[in-house]
């Protein structure tokens, strides 16, 4: 079972420039959210309680400011601040110690999932983890991610990121599980042409020793990364549309918490307060007056 999950919240933010001059984009709001709120509402969704949070010097009083108090949430938060965007597989390199021999999940702080089967999906794959667990979505953009082919008898082909030519249109979306031995393995990676450290290496190594899980998400979840405008305001329009539609929250923590039995009454009161008075408290009012 996965009990940490890594954020991944650094990253130079070059396609948001100017705004992520002086800002972490995860800290950018998608709707009513702070970008960040909603890969960690998928893993307090699938039971991690304990995070550790990877963002950029100058970043930790943002983050703290914005995430309010962890035991309001019933989570833990570590923040480790990585120097500069050495590539995915550096977080494994610099929480080497707060891993500790254990599975880990991986999650980009800029991608977005929703999808009604997708937590029962994911919360199964984190028990059975033998490996290396990627999560594959089909896109019509594949030469923008990293990418899976697979040959005629469904065997893996071909791992590549952000190929000019592909045969395959599933990408791997930015939620990865990895044994134990994750850190050694990126320790023994070469950075590539673009000079960092490329999240395709780290998955072929396991793939290489038949331990690695694919696992496709179905065409009735959504799924998106968010680190640039145009997908930010698609997100942003998706997420207002459900919310109006449905009266329910997306990506919602304290609503999350709550139903995880992690925090009661006093602690989404606290909530209330911190969310001072917009709609999403409001909402947070509506869970306690039932
Ligand atoms: O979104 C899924 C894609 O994410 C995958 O399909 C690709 O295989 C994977 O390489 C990654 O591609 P991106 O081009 O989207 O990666 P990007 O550089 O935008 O970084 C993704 C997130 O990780 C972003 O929130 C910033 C953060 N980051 C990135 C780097 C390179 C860090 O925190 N540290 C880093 O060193």
């Amino acid at each position: 079972m996965i009990k940490k999950a890594i954020i991944l919240c650094g990253g130079t933010g070059s396609r948001m420039f100017p705004v992520t001059q002086s800002v972490n984009k995860q800290l950018l709001p998608v709707f009513d959210k702070p970008m960040f709120y909603y890969p960690l509402s998928l893993m307090m969704l699938c039971g991690v309680k304990e995070f550790v949070f990877i963002i950029n010097k100058g970043q930790e009083r943002n983050f703290r400011n914005t995430i309010g108090e962890e035991n309001d949430l019933g989570i833990k938060i570590k923040y480790v601040i990585q120097n500069s965007p050495r590539g995915l597989p550096d977080a494994f390199l610099i929480t080497r110690e707060l891993i500790k021999n254990k599975s880990i999940a991986m999650i980009l702080g800029d991608n977005f999932f929703y999808g009604n089967m997708l937590t029962p999906l994911i919360k199964d794959s984190f028990k059975k983890n033998k490996g290396c667990n990627i999560y594959l979505y089909p896109s019509n953009k594949p030469s923008a991610y990293g990418v899976v082919e697979f040959d005629k008898k469904n065997r893996i082909k071909r791992i590549i990121e952000k190929p000019k030519r592909t045969s395959s249109n599933l990408i791997i979306t930015g939620l990865y599980v990895f044994d134990k031995k994750v850190s050694d393995y990126a320790k023994s990676l070469k950075p590539s042409k673009r000079g960092e450290l490329e999240i395709v290496d780290l998955i072929r190594i396991y793939k290489n020793q038949n331990k690695l899980n694919t696992i496709k998400l179905g065409r009735g979840s959504a799924w998106m990364d968010v680190g640039n405008f145009k997908d930010l305001q698609s997100a942003s329009n998706f997420i207002q549309n459900v919310e109006d539609r449905q009266s329910y929250k997306i990506g919602c923590i304290e609503e999350i918490a709550l139903n995880n039995k992690w925090i009661n009454k006093t602690q989404i009161k606290n909530r209330i307060k911190f969310c001072a008075n917009t709609n999403y408290s409001k909402y947070l009012k509506n869970l306690i007056s039932k």
